[in-house]
């Protein structure tokens, strides 16, 4: 065959069917169940066959998947990287092996692989904007909820990097406002719920905890309760992700703002690599428009968060 210069991207016939392969990073939460049902769904009506495969939380294992989906010699690959960094090598091999990958949702570091080089493109939410609108919020509606307990993702991952990272940003230019704690709780439900419970304990002033996802959100809902105190007017809750359990808990009052990260994928994945077979240039990123969840608005959201 002809040997790829370093820096093209492999070209991808134009077809009425691909094997495609969706490389996700594991199943645990309604966001992700959500971002496979579109993947599937959008497959399926468009005739596409998805070679899909479950990292179930492990990032050596998507790695092993990758390399299974080259191995199969699909024709592109979607995949949603767990970390920023240690997927960037199979990301290099699939390239080498003539397959395009276009990122789903999470990101891969920039010093290691490239839009248009290494990938095509990178297609989902802009973390950072979510987690400075997340700040933007607290600091016009909190009068006096200022000590802050941040529930983070998975470590290395890029939404809990810039989750982190466009909060943080936006807070420490209000003096008011601080952050007393900081921990990961693994985007997971029971670890927020964990992780919350021993730093309510160690930070007793604490009035705000901002989860990066719904998921740590819920759980540091029922730590707050465990402490005897309640969700949303003791303590305020901000989270990110608009699945239907969480944005009901606004409804409710026990959780005070959702920041939606949209998790329906598959029409905007297919139709970005169908552009891409038909040679258009494309942007290095195709940003998701996210909504939101106040008090005010959470009602009449409810009936289409996923
Ligand atoms: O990458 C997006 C994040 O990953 C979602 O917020 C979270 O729920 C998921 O696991």
């Amino acid at each position: 065959g002809t040997v790829l210069a370093q820096t093209m991207l492999p070209k991808l016939a134009q077809k009425a069917s691909y094997k495609v392969g969706f490389a996700q990073t594991e199943s645990n939460n309604p966001w992700r169940i959500a971002q496979t049902k579109s993947m599937q769904d959008e497959a399926k009506k468009l005739g596409h066959q998805l070679v899909y495969t479950d990292a179930a939380g492990s990032t050596a294992k998507q790695v092993a998947d990758m390399r299974s989906m080259i191995a199969q010699k699909v024709d592109a690959i979607f995949l949603a990287p767990r970390e920023d960094k240690p997927l960037a090598p199979v990301v290099a091999e699939a390239r080498k092996a003539g397959i395009p990958v276009i990122l789903l949702d999470r990101n891969i570091d920039p010093a290691l692989s490239k839009a248009g080089t290494d990938y095509v493109t990178f297609v989902g939410s802009d973390f950072i904007k979510e987690g400075q609108r997340v700040a933007d919020w607290l600091i016009k509606n909190a009068a006096g909820k200022t000590n802050i307990i941040e529930l983070e993702g998975t470590t290395g991952a890029s939404p809990a990097n810039d989750r982190k990272k466009g909060f943080d940003d936006v807070i420490a230019k209000n003096s008011k406002f601080k952050i007393v704690a900081s921990q990961s709780g693994n985007f997971a439900r029971d670890t927020g719920r964990q992780v919350a419970e021993t730093l309510l304990q160690a930070h007793p002033e604490a009035n705000v905890i901002y989860a990066h996802n719904d998921e740590m959100a819920i759980g540091a809902v029922s730590a707050i309760q465990a402490a005897g105190k309640v969700p949303g007017k003791d303590i305020l809750v901000l989270s990110i992700d608009g699945g239907k359990e969480a944005v009901q808990m606004v409804v409710d009052g026990k959780i005070n703002y959702v920041v939606e990260c949209n998790p329906r994928f598959g029409p905007k994945a297919f139709a970005t690599l169908k552009d891409y077979a038909a040679g258009k240039k494309l942007p290095a990123k195709i940003i998701n428009a996210d909504r939101d969840y106040t008090p005010q608005s959470a009602k009449a959201g409810l009936a289409s968060a996923y």
